[in-house]
This record gives C-alpha cells, structure tokens and sequence, in this order.
C-alpha cells in the first residue's frame, strides 16, 4: 500500500472572522464610560471584591469569538478570555444551537446518570492524553478548584498517604484544600491554618532561577532537587500520596517547565511511590497547541485536573484518573448536586468536538498563532527596556514587565496599574499574574483571527512606550 499524503487542514480566517465583531477595537468613551460607572457602582456596593477581577474596570455587556463590548458601545478584543475560559469564543453558533436543543429536552438531573453526561464522559476519555486515552475514569465538577479538591481526597483514599508536593508559584484553586496548595500570598494571608501535609518545591522559574542557575547548564537542579526529597530519609517526605504540577504555570507568570524537568519529576515519584497529578485547569483544552500542555513534555500522568476551557462558554471541570485508581474509590463518597449538567454537558461536547475536529487544526493553528505573536512581541521588544521576558507555548503568552532588561527588577504596580488601563482604554482586554504582578498574559480564545492578533500587539507595543 502506498503511503497516504496527509492534507493540511487549514482554517480560513474569513471563517474565523465572522465568529467576532471584525471592528474590533473600537473605542467610543474612555473605560470605564458612564453606562459601565452605574454598573460597578452596585457591583461595588453589592458583590464581593474578593472576586478574582477585585475593582478592574471592564464590564461585559455582549460577547462574540474574541471580541466583546462593554455597555458604552466600546468594542474591544479580547486577550483574556475570561481567564484562559473561552477557548472557541464566546456564544459560538454551534454550541449555542447544542444548548438550546439540550433546554428543551433535559437540563438537571443531580448526579444520577443522564445520557449527555455518560456522552460526555466517554468523550473526555477519548481526548485524554497517552497513559489516561480511553483507560480513565472522569469524576465531574464545576470548577477547577472542586476537581483539585476531589483529587486531594481521592488521593488519601486511593494510597493510603496524606501528603501533597506541590511548588512555588503553584495555583490550585482557592478552597481549603488546594488553598494550601496554591502559594500566592493574597490567597492566604489571613486565611490559615491550612491543610497539613503540604510540601512545596521550587518551580523552574527559568528566567528568576531560585538557584541563580542558567539552563540548560543547570543541568535541571531543581529535578534534582525534588528528588533528592522524594527519594531521601529525613527530608519530612516519608509519605507523599501524590505530587501536583502544572506543565506551565498560569498564576505565578506563565511559566512553562523548560524540557526535561517533568520527566525527572515523573521518574522521581514513581521512585517514591506518589501519584502524579497534572493540573490542566487553564493550560488544558488546546490552548498550548496540544489538547493538554503534558504532551509537550512526553509524561504519562496518573490524573489530569480540567477546567476552563473544556466549558469554553460554561462552568465544567473534572478530574480524570487512571480507571486501576478509580478502583479504589468507595462509592457514594464524593456526591455533587450539580455535577455534569446536561446542558453543560452538550456545551462541553461541542466545544470538544470543535478543538478536535479535522484532527486537531484549531489547536494547532493555537500552536502556531501563539509563536508568531510571541515572534512578533520578541522582536517589538529589542529596543524596548521594559519587557523583559516574553515566553509560553501557544497562546498562553506571559510578557514580564521590568524595570530594565539588565537588572530584571520588576516593573512597580504603579506603572502596571497604568499600563493596564493604558491597554484597556485603547481596546485591549488582558489580565496581569506573577509572583510580582509584573506579568501580562495573552490568553485569547483560540478563535482570534491574525488580523485582531497583530491588532493587539501593535497596540500592545505602542502602549509599553508610554510608560
Ligand atoms: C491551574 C489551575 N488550577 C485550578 C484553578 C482553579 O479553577 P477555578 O477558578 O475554576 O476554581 C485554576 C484557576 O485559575 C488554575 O489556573
């Protein structure tokens, strides 16, 4: 048999475009104008601040792809994508049709069996990567933070030990549970004793090396270092049921695991006996250029925590694990009222269906957009001294505001506080993270057409100058 010559599929931008407001962006009011000054004048006066955006001025008042406005008839493009959420856009055609069929059929039904969440169920396993693809068990959740949580537990139940090894820069959602893992100081000052049992670990911060080390010449100290933990008497590590990690940080300033490191780690807790977990949460469901950003670094996990993206539109999340581990799990003992709704569950299965399809073009095209804005930023940036770092695979894009490039000192929150406003009132929607607050992320939906992507770095680079 001759070999088959593989077509490349390609997605047409026109395509693309239609799924967003194409005159994006268009700024008619400063932000926040005066219809949006009403709204979070109750919102301040109504909702808690302790919501993830505090008093960040944008409101939502309609979404479409990658684009969306405000209530003043600004119109913006949206880099943020509600955190790494949106991955096929907002209210795509396709799932919104999903949805409404699924309305008038079925919507709750607890946690019993429904047909579209054992759908959805055998879907997810499908996509899973290599060590969980059709051989895992899905517990489903609402959020990232219940998935964590679930695994935490089911982590004890499953081997017997009680300890955690998460790392430095880790977020792991904010209840108690993976509260104590997460490591940001907002996120705990105040709010302790946490759960005991946690050890932290340095992250391979490549670019502020806890080590003062350089890679590759590093020669991954910080593997080493965790498994000289793992695997040695009197390090405190005596009985470690798992260890939880994300293949590139989101929080601490989208930090990708440089080559090597995830493998040292995987081998150093089969050495011990613990579980490896990868939290998907926001780095999962296309968003790096491969459905799960593991299988950029060839490491079979035990469990795979999702979230986000996989709901694009809606709140759904789960936990994945090994069907051998799920064995051992008693039932009835995690219930959850509102786990898998059904009308959920079809948003979800589009939106797989959607990353997924003509095998996979949408992430991968996620891949190569994703290098192009960083090609793009890197190279705006050479005479920039502001910007630091620009790093991530795919679009998870983290650019590291500085001081000056030599002395790396972070950028102070007085001038990213500017800088942000800067970029949102010429249109832009992006978020900051880092350990210093010095980071901002692009996270667009992977829908954004390249016509909107070169859009926000143009902006992008012509805001950084006014600093
Ligand atoms: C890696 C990771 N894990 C867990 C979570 C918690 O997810 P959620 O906010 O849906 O509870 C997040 C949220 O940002 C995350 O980025």
């Amino acid at each position: 048999m001759g070999s088959e010559i593989k077509k490349e599929i390609i997605i047409s931008e026109k395509e693309l475009a239609e799924l967003s407001y194409e005159e994006a962006p268009k700024m008619i009011t400063s932000v926040p104008g005066p219809k949006a000054q009403k709204v979070l004048e109750d919102s301040f006066e109504y909702e808690s601040m302790a919501r993830g955006a505090g008093r960040y001025p944008m409101v939502y008042a309609e979404g479409k792809g990658a684009t969306a406005t405000d209530p003043d008839g600004n119109v913006f493009i949206d880099m943020a994508a509600g955190v790494a959420v949106n991955s096929v856009g907002r209210c795509h055609p396709r799932v919104i049709k999903a949805m409404q069929e699924q309305m008038n059929t079925l919507m709750h039904a607890g946690d019993m069996s429904n047909v579209k969440r054992t759908e959805l169920a055998r879907k997810v396993a499908s996509v899973m990567p290599p060590g969980l693809r059709n051989n895992c068990i899905t517990y489903f959740t609402q959020s990232g933070s219940a998935a964590v949580e679930t695994a935490i537990k089911f982590v004890r139940k499953i081997t017997g030990r009680s300890q955690i090894v998460a790392f430095h820069g880790a977020y792991h959602g904010v209840w108690l549970g993976g509260n104590s893992l997460t490591t940001g100081n907002q996120y705990r000052k105040g709010f302790g004793p946490f759960m005991p049992g946690v050890i932290h670990l340095p992250y391979p911060y490549c670019y502020r090396c806890c080590f003062g080390l350089k890679y590759p010449s590093c020669n991954l100290q910080c593997a080493q270092y965790a498994d000289y933990v793992l695997n040695t008497p009197y390090t405190g590590a005596y009985d470690v049921g798992a260890v939880i990690i994300e293949a590139q940080q989101g929080e601490s300033g989208y930090v990708p695991a440089p080559p090597g490191f995830l493998a040292m780690l995987k081998k150093s807790c089969e050495k011990n006996g613990a579980l490896y977990i990868s939290d998907e949460v926001q780095a999962g469901a296309g968003r790096t250029g491969k459905m799960w950003c593991i299988e950029h670094y060839d490491v079979e996990p035990d469990m795979i925590t999702w979230g986000k993206g996989m709901g694009s539109d809606v709140p759904m999340a789960g936990l994945t694990m090994r069907k051998d581990l799920a064995a051992k799990v008693d039932d009835y003992s995690q219930p959850n009222t509102w786990a898998a709704n059904a009308m959920t569950c079809a948003a979800c299965m589009t939106n797989i269906d959607i990353l997924t399809e003509n095998d996979g073009a949408l992430i991968k095209r996620a891949g190569e957009l994703g290098e192009e804005i960083s090609q793009q930023l890197r190279e705006g940036a050479k005479d920039i001294k502001f910007i630091g770092d620009v790093r991530g695979k795919g679009l998870m894009i983290g650019i590291e505001m500085v001081e000056d490039k030599e002395t790396r000192k972070p950028l102070n929150p007085d001038a990213m506080g500017m800088f942000m406003m800067g970029l949102l009132n010429r249109g832009i929607i992006s978020f900051p993270c880092g350990r210093y607050g010095n980071v901002i992320r692009f996270m667009p939906p992977l829908v954004l057409t390249r016509k909107h992507a070169a859009k926000a770095v143009d902006i992008f680079l012509e805001t950084v100058k006014t600093i």
